[in-house]
Order: C-alpha cells, then sequence, then structure tokens
C-alpha cells in the first residue's frame, strides 16, 4: 500500500480483486497488476465517492449489483485495430473459395468472433467475407461477443476516428465506411449494409454459452493470454464442442496449445484445425 495514494489499497484488497476477476472472467492478474488495478478501479471509487478499496470490494459481495458489471468492464483489457495480425484474414479468405464457395440463405458461413472488443475484429471479418464473395450481402452470420459491455456499445455504433481507418485501402474506406462532415468530419461510420451481417451480444467465454450449433471457424484471438493453462484448456474443450470438424480456430500471436493436439491440429501460424 502506498501512503501517496488517493484512495487505501491494501495487499488484501489486490488479492480479493484477483479472486473475483479470475472466478467471474477467468482472468489471472499477476502480482505487476497492482497498481493497474488500482488505477482503473479509482475511478469506480471516485464515482461512487468510496475513499477506500475494502468497502468498494464489499458491493460486490451481492452477485447481482449492478457494479459488477462495471468491475468486469474497468479490469479488461481492450486493445485491438482493424485487421490485426492480417495474415489471418487472408487465411479466411482463401478457406472460404476452398471450402464454403457455395454458401446459400439457407446454409451460411457461420463464423464466431469470441472476444470482438470495439468491433474493429468482426467488421474487418464482415469486410473480407464481403471482398471474397464480391457483394455486401454474402450468405454468412458473424456472431460477435464480449463480456464488456462498453466496448459492445462502442462496436455496435460501428463509429470510430478516421486515424482508425488510415492503413485501409482506398477501396475499402469507399466500400465500407462513410465519412463524417461538418463537427464529425474526423469520424467515420461503418455502412450498414456491412453491419447487418454482424449480431453483437454479451456472453462471458467462462460462463453457459446460449448457442445450439456449430460454427465453421472461431476467432478467439489475444484474449486466452489473460486466462491460466487449466482455464485455456477448458476453453478449448468448450470451442471444440461448437466447431465443425476441419473449421478453423484463430488465435492471439503469442497464444499457443501443444496440449491440446487431440482436439485442435496446429495448421499454420497461429490457426488451428477441429480434428
Ligand atoms: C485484448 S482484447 C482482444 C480483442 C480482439 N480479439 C483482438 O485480438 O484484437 C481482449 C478482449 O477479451 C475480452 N474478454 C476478457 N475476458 C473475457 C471473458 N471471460 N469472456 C469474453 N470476453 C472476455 C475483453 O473484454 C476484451 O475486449
Amino acid at each position: 500500500m502506498s501512503s501517496a495514494r488517493e484512495f487505501v489499497f491494501t495487499a488484501n484488497d489486490f488479492a480479493h480483486v484477483q479472486k473475483l476477476i479470475y472466478e467471474h472472467a477467468g482472468i489471472s492478474l499477476s502480482e505487476q497488476k497492482n497498481d493497474l488495478v488500482y488505477s482503473r478501479l479509482a475511478k469506480r471509487l471516485r464515482k461512487h465517492k468510496i475513499h477506500r478499496f475494502d468497502t468498494y470490494l464489499h458491493l460486490l459481495d451481492d452477485i447481482q449489483h449492478p457494479e459488477w458489471q462495471e468491475f468486469i468492464n474497468a479490469l479488461t483489457t481492450n486493445l485491438t485495430s482493424f485487421f490485426r495480425e492480417n495474415h489471418h484474414f487472408i487465411r479466411l479468405s482463401h478457406y472460404l473459395k476452398e471450402n464454403f464457395s457455395d454458401a446459400t440463405a439457407d446454409k451460411p458461413v457461420k463464423i464466431w468472433c469470441s472476444a470482438s472488443s470495439t468491433g474493429e475484429e468482426p467488421y474487418s471479418i464482415a469486410m473480407t467475407v464481403a471482398t471474397t464473395y464480391g457483394k455486401l450481402n454474402p450468405h454468412v452470420k458473424i456472431l460477435a461477443t464480449d463480456l464488456d459491455t462498453h466496448v459492445l456499445d462502442k462496436a455496435k455504433k460501428g463509429i470510430y476516428h478516421i486515424d482508425n481507418i488510415e492503413k485501409l485501402s482506398f477501396l475499402q474506406k469507399e466500400r465500407f465506411f462513410l465519412k463524417g462532415s461538418g463537427e464529425k468530419s474526423e469520424l467515420v461510420k461503418v455502412r450498414s449494409e456491412l453491419k447487418s451481417l454482424i449480431t453483437f451480444n454479451q456472453l462471458n467465454l467462462l460462463a453457459d454459452w446460449p448457442m445450439k450449433g456449430k460454427f465453421d471457424l472461431i476467432f478467439c484471438r489475444n484474449v486466452m493470454i489473460y486466462f491460466d493453462k487449466p482455464t485455456q484448456y477448458k476453453l478449448l474443450e468448450h470451442f471444440a464442442k461448437h466447431l465443425s470438424s476441419g473449421g478453423l480456430l484463430f488465435v492471439g500471436h503469442s497464444e499457443s496449445f501443444p496440449n491440446a493436439g487431440h482436439i485442435f491440429k496446429l495448421d499454420k501460424q497461429t490457426v488451428y484445425v477441429r480434428c
């Protein structure tokens, strides 16, 4: 505990936060995250005009308390960008051409983007699909989910600062975005046709999943890195049940699962095939 801090934050409080976020969201916070936890949650204490972390954490004794969602939102890390790890989108396009050239309205390609953050990832998937099929209304259903309700709200709006799409080609900008005018001239909006390919929902990867049926492709990138090994393997087994045989699982650049060979075979760089 630092005496220079605005709020009282003891080692016990940190341990309590570690336990709550691990149990609820699977997120493992190392001791090095002490300052980060303090600064992220300090905003919440200020909002409630509470001066001690133990008093704040007491609110969470009630699992129905609305502060629970804010607590989770504050502790998730949401870094993302359009076409992050671009080789995945190239692979996606090839896979669709090879396996789903005959997709129909009755048999659409089903894609789940399972940690979609502020939307850049599912929109990159949608742009890739639309480009692959050469139309804005391909036979695809994209489900985009995240635990954090704030990022989901932003994703649903599909409004970004123009700098966020700087690296996209001229054609991609023209085809998929509308530029704001006047005081909104620094903003761009995803075109409604592209947005309509995606359904956004809140979903905790560690809780029960309401979806029935299987997906053809699942993206779960740069989130399992926050989970410990047992949680990662539990999740992989769960994904395996929801992915068609031969379907692809895309994971983040620093995520690898050498012990899951009975369910997933490494195809190429961070792309796994369901056995
Ligand atoms: C670093 S972002 C990655 C975003 C995107 N997949 C990418 O690679 O650019 C991690 C996301 O995982 C979400 N997340 C963390 N724990 C989760 C959980 N238990 N269930 C669902 N989403 C979770 C966070 O809210 C955050 O938006």
